[in-house]
């Protein structure tokens, strides 16, 4: 049997993202797995209340983070991973491909300045690297689809997919963000899938289906064989990509994509204060739906 680690989620109700404090009961060395900062848009304001809540419980524990882990650049979420560093000293992760993620937002962007090639994190996963969590293994799987550069982290039996299934009830992330791929998420879900029936799954988001009314992260790949409604057994990847295609044509960005991708390239730092001292983020026109200069 694998380990079983100790797994505390918290559920920000702003962008419905979940965030994973997880740690192995032995040794007490602790991850977080996407933690979220505080975005306000109206009046651009940030505020690290949902991370500090996550440190504090850590802290209760008794825990130390070794590990500040994202399973991809969010486009809904200012990442808190920078912050989280700053305040323990944890390494930063992401997928190896975030390199690609990062060319391609920086020129959406036009922030040339900032470095495409990972260094801002501390560690860039290829696909099936191991690392320790304490005395857990943790494997990283390559699960591209949502964007290229999405893993999943199997830390005994648990696995963290990020954005690639939802609970089953829900069904599965959306494809088409830029360098998004319907037929990879479908395979990258199938890998996971293919984990032991037992795995806990461990979603990236709840967005609280018709009929259900409380928030909810957990199922198993059991589970989700049987009844995810977009991917249960006997879906093939010609319907499923037919229908993640369609269903992501009635999608609206996400409210906070310009300010979340322009941060979480730079592992969730604000970009340098400007000659006044204030930060300062970009709203680029009509280049992420197209239209004139
Ligand atoms: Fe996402």
């Amino acid at each position: 049997m694998p380990a079983s680690p100790d797994i505390q989620a918290f559920f920000d109700p702003q962008t419905a993202t979940v965030t994973y404090l997880v740690s192995d009961p032995a040794t007490k060395a602790a991850a977080i797995i996407d933690p979220v900062l505080d975005y306000e848009p109206k009046a651009a304001h940030l505020a690290s209340t949902s991370i500090d809540a996550v440190l504090k419980a850590a802290a209760d524990k008794g825990l130390k983070i070794e590990w500040a882990l994202d399973t991809h650049a969010h486009a809904d979420h200012l990442s808190a991973a920078d912050y989280v560093r700053a305040k323990t000293g944890a390494k930063v992760g992401i997928g190896a491909r975030i390199t690609e993620v990062q060319k391609a937002f920086r020129s959406l962007f036009h922030v040339e300045e900032t470095a495409s090639d990972g260094a801002v994190f501390d560690a860039l996963f290829a696909d099936d690297e191991h690392f320790a969590l304490g005395a857990l293994d943790v494997r990283v799987l390559h699960t591209p689809g949502h964007t290229p550069a999405c893993i999943t982290y199997v830390i005994g039996d648990a696995a963290f997919v990020g954005d690639t299934v939802f609970m089953p009830d829900y069904g599965t992330a959306r494809a088409d963000f830029p360098g998004g791929d319907a037929a990879a998420l479908y395979r990258s879900i199938q890998r996971i899938l293919a984990l032991p029936p037992q795995t806990r799954i461990f979603t990236g988001h709840d967005y609280l289906p018709a009929g259900r009314d409380k928030p909810a992260w957990e199922s198993t790949v059991a589970e989700q064989r049987a009844r995810n409604v977009h991917v249960h057994e006997g879906v093939t990847e010609d319907a499923f990509v037919q229908m993640r295609k369609a269903r992501d044509a009635t999608l609206a960005p996400p409210v906070l994509i310009l300010p979340s991708l322009q941060v979480n390239i730079r592992a969730g730092a604000l970009p340098p204060p400007e000659s006044d001292g204030h930060r300062y983020l970009k709203l680029p026109i009509n280049r992420l739906g197209g239209g004139p200069k």
